[in-house]
């Protein structure tokens, strides 16, 4: 045993022994070279941002002498020569020059540097005495500046990866890179700064397998040449926007696997002749000009994993192959089907100069097909998606009726946005507890039966848009929980009843805008609602600018965040307009056009901040009261079509932003007031009140005509009142935001 054990031993000893013999051991001046690399960096974990980075070099002894057994380091196994040095990931933080001792390997065939921290130093021109490189990766490693003549004498490269970093090629620029280096097989020039057109001898790099030229600032015509290169698998120049092109007809021997062109302007139709890419299994063609209807024969790419067509300009009806597509390969291939994403993520985030990349890794937690004419029904694929933040299908022509997973399917959905599209049906039980919902808005829809009660749910809720549809019921008091609501807009549909009174004090505590404007609402106005709009008692000018949402999500290294702004359409001075955007001090209460009755309570006069109020077309009765003068910053009254009489109060000439003004067909009698706004009002504003005398009317007033207000008046107003002419410049400041916006 014992003797068979040595015999094992010895054989083993010479085998090693003649082994090492054979294998040259590295040379002392590259060894050297390869330790003065590493001194002149600083070991910095955070240069790397790869989570499974370590310092390769740490290793690097010069005690362990035979470098050919470093970490990252590879030798020829004949002459000793390091041939390959991979650091990449290896949190190396620091500049490097041309004196860098890296240029005396010139034996070096590869050479990846990726994913360190080189400071923003320029590559530097020394790169020339690494003559046998055949692999430079110099990705994703804060490189700057323009790239150096010598990269293009490098004539054995075959793959250059320059992303990733902060670089220009401009001079030299991609037509002499595309010219020198001929036999190029993958180039991957993502975020260098090119700004040139992609020149036609691309046609000449037949070996080109890989070319990566996204946000590369690229213009002019895409050559199609590019499109038939013969080995040509992965193609991408996303993020090009002034880069136009058309696709090609397509032929079955082509190669293509993955084709993004998101966010350039290629335009024309999707050829027919996709469907001979079989073998493509991305395809992504989001916020480009195409146009025309979508091929059927996308139904053939079976082997598709990822098609993104959002933000273009098809039209028709999506091609029932595709539906047939997704169900057959959703469990063999994994498909993700998108019909589109809302945007890439495309967002830059500069702390330092790596965060700016990270948003090319992350998934799409964001889904929206906005703003296309897209026909047929949600597909159910939806309620999979179940890491979603944001959903936007608003201005589609989509129908059907919503899934009942809609708003529970993700814990994480913010936004639900389906305006404008052709969905019927009644509203499905849209939140569970815990929800994250912010903003729905399922208005200008062909939705029916009542809001759900589910949306007590919903406890951060601050959007809820479902005007124009034909909703009934009573009013939804029961939302009056939804502590952060702050627009309510019910619009158009047919709701009805009183809307009665709050059971307690604490209800719509955050309310600024009320539409319920043109349903079928009866009883009295809502005084004891009017007394607790806490939100609506002040002069808002301190908020942000905005009504929006921060929606995001968080990755292990990542965390991406990004505003929603909510908007709505709203009658305001006579005219629907859409606001894009809501401004946050805005406080409006529209609640015309129903069949109000009884007077307009004094309790109104609470409501500080209300810039819009709209009370006409109801069966309204009484006298206006003179304390809607405390309103200050009224910018729009309508009371226009009810049963008004009485005098006009002349306190409401103290509302010196009112710059709309209706009390039109009722029956209101005496002299109109006189002064400041009211010298601004036309006819059509008093018209249909038989009663009412003086300018702009031409019915004269008699003896009193023309001498109103009297001064006691004046002196009532600023006595009595505890008008708080808080006109600091903020607020009128805000006022001409206001103004802007509807500019
Ligand atoms: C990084 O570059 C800056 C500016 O060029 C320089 O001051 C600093 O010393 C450099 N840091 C390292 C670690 O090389
Ligand atoms: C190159 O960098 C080294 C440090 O790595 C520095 O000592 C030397 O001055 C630099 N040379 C030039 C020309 O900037
Ligand atoms: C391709 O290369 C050949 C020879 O180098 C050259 O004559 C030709 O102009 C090139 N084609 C294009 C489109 O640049
Ligand atoms: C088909 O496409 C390949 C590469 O995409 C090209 O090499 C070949 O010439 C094309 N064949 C025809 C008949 O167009
Ligand atoms: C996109 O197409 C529209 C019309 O279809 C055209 O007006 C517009 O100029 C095009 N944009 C670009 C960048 O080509
Ligand atoms: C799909 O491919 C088959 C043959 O491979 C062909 O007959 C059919 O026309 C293609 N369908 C479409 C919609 O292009
Ligand atoms: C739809 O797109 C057009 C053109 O890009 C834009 O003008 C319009 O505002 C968009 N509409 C909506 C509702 O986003
Ligand atoms: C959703 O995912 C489940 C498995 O996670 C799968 O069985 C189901 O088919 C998917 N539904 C749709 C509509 O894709
Ligand atoms: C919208 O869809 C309907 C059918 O649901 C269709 O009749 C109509 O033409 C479509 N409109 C547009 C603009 O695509
Ligand atoms: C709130 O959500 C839970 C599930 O999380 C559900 O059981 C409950 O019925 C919902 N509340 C209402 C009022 O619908
Ligand atoms: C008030 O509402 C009515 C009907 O709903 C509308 O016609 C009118 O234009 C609105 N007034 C203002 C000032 O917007
Ligand atoms: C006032 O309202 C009536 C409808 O009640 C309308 O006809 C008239 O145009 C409005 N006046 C102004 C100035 O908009």
């Amino acid at each position: 045993m014992l003797t068979r054990f040595l015999a094992l031993f010895s054989l083993y000893y010479l085998i090693f022994a003649s082994f090492s013999l054979v294998q040259p051991l590295c040379l002392d001046d590259e060894s050297f070279a390869l330790l003065q690399f590493k001194g002149s960096f600083i070991i910095n974990q955070s240069a790397s941002d790869d989570p499974s980075a370590y310092p390769k070099v740490s290793s690097w002894k010069l005690e362990s002498d035979d470098c050919c057994s470093w970490d990252g380091v590879e030798c020829d196994k004949d002459t000793g020569h390091v041939i390959s040095l991979d650091l990449s990931s290896s949190c190396l933080y620091g500049s490097i020059n041309s004196s860098s001792s890296l240029f005396r390997l010139v034996n070096l065939q590869r050479l990846n540097l990726s994913d360190n921290n080189f400071n923003d130093s320029r590559i530097p021109s020394g790169v020339r005495q690494l003559s046998k490189l055949a692999h430079l990766d110099l990705s994703f490693s804060c490189f700057s500046g323009q790239i150096p003549l010598e990269i293009l004498q490098l004539s054995k490269l075959v793959y250059l990866d320059l992303s990733r970093n902060r670089l220009k090629l401009q001079n030299p620029d991609l037509r002499s890179l595309v010219e020198k280096l001929t036999n190029m097989k993958k180039l991957f020039l993502s975020d260098v700064n090119i700004s040139s057109a992609l020149p036609n001898s691309f046609s000449n790099l037949t070996s080109l397998t890989s070319l990566f030229l996204t946000n590369c600032h690229l213009h002019g015509e895409f050559p199609t040449g590019i499109f038939r290169l013969p080995n040509l698998e992965d193609l991408r120049v996303r993020f090009n926007p002034d880069l136009t092109g058309y696709q090609p007809e397509f032929n079955r021997s082509s190669p293509l696997k993955l084709l993004k062109l998101t966010g350039t302007s290629f335009y024309g139709k999707l050829p027919d002749s996709i469907g001979n890419l079989k073998l493509l299994h991305d395809l992504e063609v989001g916020d480009c000009n195409f146009s025309g209807p979508l091929p059927p024969s996308l139904g053939n790419l079976t082997q598709l994993a990822n098609l993104r067509l959002g933000e273009n300009g098809f039209h028709g009806s999506v091609p029932s192959s595709i539906y047939r597509l997704v169900n057959l390969e959703v469990s063999t291939n994994f498909l993700l089907f998108y019909l589109e994403p809302i945007y890439e993520f495309w967002i830059l985030v500069r702390t330092s100069c790596k965060d700016h990349f990270l948003s090319h890794h992350l998934p799409s937690q964001l889904y929206s097909v906005s703003n296309n004419t897209l026909t047929g029904e949600i597909p159910l694929m939806i309620c999979n998606l179940s890491s979603l933040v944001s959903l936007d299908l608003s201005y589609n022509n989509l129908s059907g009726l919503l899934p009942k997973c809609l708003g529970t399917f993700s814990d994480s959905l913010t936004i639900l946005n389906l305006r404008h599209n052709k969905f019927h049906g009644n509203i499905p039980q849209t939140c569970k507890k815990g929800s994250k919902l912010k903003m729905i808005d399922f208005s200008e829809n062909q939705l029916q039966g009542s809001i759900p009660r589910s949306l007590v749910n919903c406890t951060m809720l601050e959007t809820l848009v479902l005007g124009n549809n034909q909703i009934n019921g009573g009013f939804p008091f029961w939302l009056g929980v939804l502590h952060e609501l702050r627009v309510l807009i019910l619009r158009y549909n047919e709701l009805q009843g009183a809307i009665g009174k709050p059971k307690s004090n604490l209800e719509f505590p955050n309310l600024h805008i009320l539409d319920l404007s043109n349903n079928h609402i009866t009883d009295k106005l809502p005084f004891e609602y009017f007394q607790i709009w806490k939100a609506m008692h002040i002069i808002d000018v301190d908020g942000p600018m905005y009504m929006q949402a921060t929606t995001g999500f968080e990755l292990p290294s990542y965390e991406w965040s990004d505003q929603y702004s909510y908007s709505m359409t709203f009658t305001n001075k006579g005219r629907e307009m859409p606001y894009e955007k809501i401004l946050y001090s805005l406080i409006a209460i529209d609640l015309s056009s129903n069949k109000f009755e009884g007077e307009i309570p004094e309790v109104m006069q609470n409501l500080k901040g209300i810039r819009f109020l709209n009370l006409s077309h109801n069966l309204l009765t009484g006298s206006i009261p003179s304390s809607l003068g405390k309103l200050t910053v009224l910018e729009s009254l309508d009371l226009s079509q009810n049963k008004l009489s009485g005098e006009i109060p002349p306190q409401l000439t103290q509302l010196t932003f009112l710059a709309f003004f209706n009390v039109s067909n009722n029956h209101l009698t005496g002299p109109i007031p006189h002064g400041k706004q009211f010298d601004t009002f036309p006819n059509k504003s008093f018209d249909g009140n038989p009663g009412l005398c003086g300018i702009p009317l031409s019915m004269k007033c008699g003896h009193f005509e023309g001498s109103l207000p009297p001064p006691s008046t004046f002196e009532e107003i600023n006595h009595d009142s505890n008008l708080q002419f808080d006109f600091s410049w903020k607020v009128i400041v805000d006022w001409l935001n206001i103004k802007e916006e509807e500019g």
